[in-house]
């Protein structure tokens, strides 16, 4: 049996540590691709070399074109600009549309089996971008930010109460913006509500700073944006998929209908399998926060208006 294949499209910041952890896991063979001569052939090279010590067994490969992409089982779209200080995620739209357009019609023409997960921002933007240019089902075009998202705010809870942050379960829906929905009533500390234990006001702080936290550290980074958690909540979901995992993550995928949204990309919990998106998994939730859903969703939808606008003009 070959082992699987995983592309990673942009090898700054997020895709070489992309590329890092799926080596570090074996999770399977890795291409490195990226528009800067030598860059992805160094840090392929690099890694290849870290094989020996850590004893791990998988190819790493770095390029400027797609040949080597082919029959990708999973392909990481992270190529586009980072976020500067002052600039919110959708000011990279206009960039960041150009380049994952010209990348997923790439990546689909070479790996038409493909699943595709995005990371570049705005996020659910690009999620929609890359579904309609590549015309694959919306089972197999996704987006990581819930996870990341979730992960921010179990680390908060974590530090806040002193606990494992193995035992905090959180979820965080919505679009991948400071209308992020962090779900409080569903978030766990060893399976006790995190609401009997941490007072109301000093949980909304939490939740603030989770809304805030990429800014937080484009802040201070001053010259880019977060990469070691967001490559990690990709690769999270990468394994799930490669290992049929049947995990339920947090994940941009296209409602119809789900949760009173529909026909946008937005955050939801879903059941990450070797399909892909193997069902939107249903969580009770309150109308305040389905309502809070919905007016996240909408700003999702008047950015991808934006974009089809842009297009036909
Ligand atoms: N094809 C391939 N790679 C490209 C292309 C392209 N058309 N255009 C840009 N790139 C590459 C750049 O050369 C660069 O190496 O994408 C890489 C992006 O890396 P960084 O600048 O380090 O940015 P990074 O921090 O990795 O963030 C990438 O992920 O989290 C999001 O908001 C973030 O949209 C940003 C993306």
């Amino acid at each position: 049996m070959s082992r699987p294949k995983i592309s990673v499209i942009g090898a700054g910041n997020v895709g070489a540590t992309t590329a890092l952890m799926i080596a570090q896991q074996e999770l399977g063979d890795v291409v490195l691709v990226d528009i800067v001569e030598g860059m992805p052939q160094g840090k392929a090279l690099d890694m290849m070399e870290m094989n020996p010590v850590y004893g791990y067994d998988v190819n790493i490969t770095g390029t400027n074109g797609y040949e080597e992409t082919a029959g990708s089982d999973v392909v990481v779209i992270t190529s586009g600009i980072p976020r500067k200080p002052g600039m919110s995620r959708d000011d990279l739209i206009a960039t960041n549309t150009a380049i994952v357009t010209e990348v997923t019609k790439n990546v689909a023409a070479k790996s038409p089996n493909a699943i595709l997960i995005l990371v570049t921002n705005p996020l659910d933007a690009m999620v929609y971008v890359a579904h309609k240019v590549s015309g694959f089902p919306k089972e197999r075009v996704m987006g990581m930010a819930g996870v990341l998202d979730a992960a921010r705010f179990r680390a908060f809870i974590g530090m806040e109460l002193g606990v494992s942050v193995e035992n905090i379960h959180a979820f965080v829906l919505g679009g991948h913006g400071d209308d992020m929905v962090p779900l409080t009533r569903c978030t766990t500390v060893a399976g006790v509500p995190v609401t009997e234990l941490i007072p109301a006001e000093r949980l909304e702080e939490i939740v603030k700073r989770t809304r805030g936290g990429g800014g937080e550290i484009v802040a201070l980074l001053k010259t880019g944006s977060a990469f070691y958690a967001p490559a990690v909540s990709a690769v999270e979901m990468v394994e799930a998929i490669l290992r049929d995992k049947k995990k339920i993550l947090p994940c941009c995928v296209l409602a119809e209908g789900e949760y009173g949204v529909d026909n946008t990309f937005v955050g939801l919990p879903v059941k990450l399998g070797r399909k892909g998106i193997e069902e939107i998994f249903q969580v009770a939730l309150s109308d305040k926060e389905k309502e809070e859903i919905k007016i996240s969703a909408s700003h999702v939808k008047e950015l991808c208006d934006h974009i089809d606008k842009t297009a036909k003009n």
